[in-house]
């Protein structure tokens, strides 16, 4: 029962998954992420130190922690390079404790092209780190994978090959000319292959072979995944917990004795375009930017804010089977005399309780509001329960009752120290129930 933890983001991306996974790998022997890429920006702040993890898992910060990338992930080199320079540079050794798919697809320097040059109509406003271009060459056939790398006329064919593919699109479509040259390409990949071929192995032989602790690290979050999310306005893999078992290689069987936890902000964010029914676009939301520092942690970009949608974050609940919810941030709505919560929409006159598929109904619906009463009192920093004050529990009560799940474990402050169990998880030892 307790040997596999899986936390997923259960809204749009950047719950707060990355102080999450650091704080509860302690108890794990291995973090695994198996989705997306190097659009992912998890923050770490320990030990005074701040650390942004794109491509790795989280996990690595810790020395007893076995790192795994597999086979769901798209992986660009140049940041795997830049990000185990950065451990390098601060003294953390990852010999022995980090490892690659070889069924992982690469990003290439031309999915980043075509990410600027597809975002242009799109509107979507992707992170540009070119993860929907790789995704849809593996889905099109047309992908490298890190096992291609070892046969190098194969490699070299399939680079042409893509290249002149890319040409193609840049002067047909965009009537833009760009200077891509396969060779050069070709040899750029070899180079940064060769420092980190060691790393490379079946990854799911190891998750079904090994006897450790697991913990799967979600990135982005559940209303961002390209079948269950706000299609179009999503990520391009299956940020729900949909990825986890096509990102590992594993049957869900493998996952039917996991504890899956969901990581939810105590209001809402999301970065980029699509609809967003709780969003506040006057004071209130900056008042929320301003208190949270929500600007992206990957791209820098100021997101957009809003009151707590339970409708999107009971179907989450639901659809991922959560086991319970993380909640962080509720430092952030401290100072609020009234807060929100989104317990419905309303779609011309029609009260909609479950998140609609349409885009249509979605960018139509107004937030039918609940209003709870705010606590006025600091919670930042709070380690046990009786450190917060009645109208915080009432607020996670509200949560709880409306979602069918409880809240188990509270994040009050960026740092690794800043939390409140509320509830035992299976595997951890908990001291201030
Ligand atoms: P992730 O992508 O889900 O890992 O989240 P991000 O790292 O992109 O964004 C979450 C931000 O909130 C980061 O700057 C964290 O340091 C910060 N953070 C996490 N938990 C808390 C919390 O409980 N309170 C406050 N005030 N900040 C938090
Ligand atoms: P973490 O793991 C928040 C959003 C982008 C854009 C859409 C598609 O830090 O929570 P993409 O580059 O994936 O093709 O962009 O998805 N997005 C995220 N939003 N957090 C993330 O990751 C995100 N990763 C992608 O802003 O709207
Ligand atoms: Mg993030």
């Amino acid at each position: 029962m307790d040997r596999k933890l899986v936390i997923l983001g259960a809204q749009w991306g950047d719950e707060g998954k990355g102080k999450i996974v650091d704080l509860l790998s302690e108890n794990y022997d291995v973090t695994v992420r198996y989705q997306g890429g190097s659009n992912a920006g998890h923050t770490v702040i320990a030990n005074g130190e701040k650390f942004i993890l794109h491509l790795l898992p989280t996990g690595i910060l810790h020395n007893h922690v076995v790192g795994v990338i597999a086979q769901g992930m798209v992986v660009d080199l140049d940041v795997l390079d830049r990000e185990l320079e950065g451990l390098r540079e601060k003294g953390i050794g990852y010999e022995g404790r980090l490892l690659v798919s070889d069924r992982a697809h690469l990003v290439m320097p031309y999915h980043k092209l075509l990410d600027r040059l597809f975002e242009k109509k799109s509107g979507i406003g992707t992170t540009l780190r070119g993860i929907g271009p790789a995704y849809m060459f593996k889905f099109g056939r047309k992908g490298i994978r890190l096992a291609d790398l070892d046969d190098e006329r194969r490699l070299y064919s399939l680079i042409e090959e893509n290249v002149a593919f890319v040409k193609d699109i840049c002067e047909k479509v965009f009537c833009e000319n760009h200077d891509l040259d396969a060779g050069r390409i070709f040899e750029e990949t070899l180079e940064k292959y060769s420092k980190y071929r060691g790393l490379v192995r079946d990854v799911s032989q190891y998750l079904l072979r090994t006897d450790k602790t697991l913990l799967f690290e979600g990135a982005q979050g559940t209303m961002l995944d390209v079948d269950m999310g706000t299609y179009p306005y999503v990520t391009s893999s299956n940020s729900s917990a949909l990825g986890l078992s096509n990102g590992t290689g594993l049957s869900p069987k493998f996952f039917s004795d996991a504890y899956f936890v969901g990581v939810a902000k105590a209001y809402t964010t999301r970065v980029g375009g699509g609809p967003f029914p709780t969003e506040l676009e006057g004071e209130e939301g900056k008042r929320l930017r301003d208190l949270g520092g929500e600007y992206g942690s990957t791209t820098g970009r100021p997101r957009r804010c809003g009151w707590l949608d339970l409708v999107a974050l009971k179907y989450a609940v639901e659809l991922n089977h959560f086991d319970g919810i993380i909640l962080t941030k509720l430092d952030v709505l401290d100072t609020f005399d009234e807060i929100k919560v989104c317990v419905a929409y309303d779609y011309e006159g029609e009260r909609l309780e479950h998140f609609p598929a349409s885009l249509k109904v979605l960018e139509s619906s107004r937030p039918v509001y609940e209003t709870l009463r705010g606590w006025k009192r600091s919670t930042k920093g709070a380690k046990e329960l009786k450190e917060l004050p009645q109208g915080a529990k009432d607020y996670i009560r509200f949560i709880e009752e409306f979602t069918g799940v409880p809240v188990i474990m509270l994040s009050t402050g960026p740092r690794r120290e800043e939390f409140v169990w509320l509830r035992e998880l299976p595997q951890i030892k908990v001291s201030s129930l």
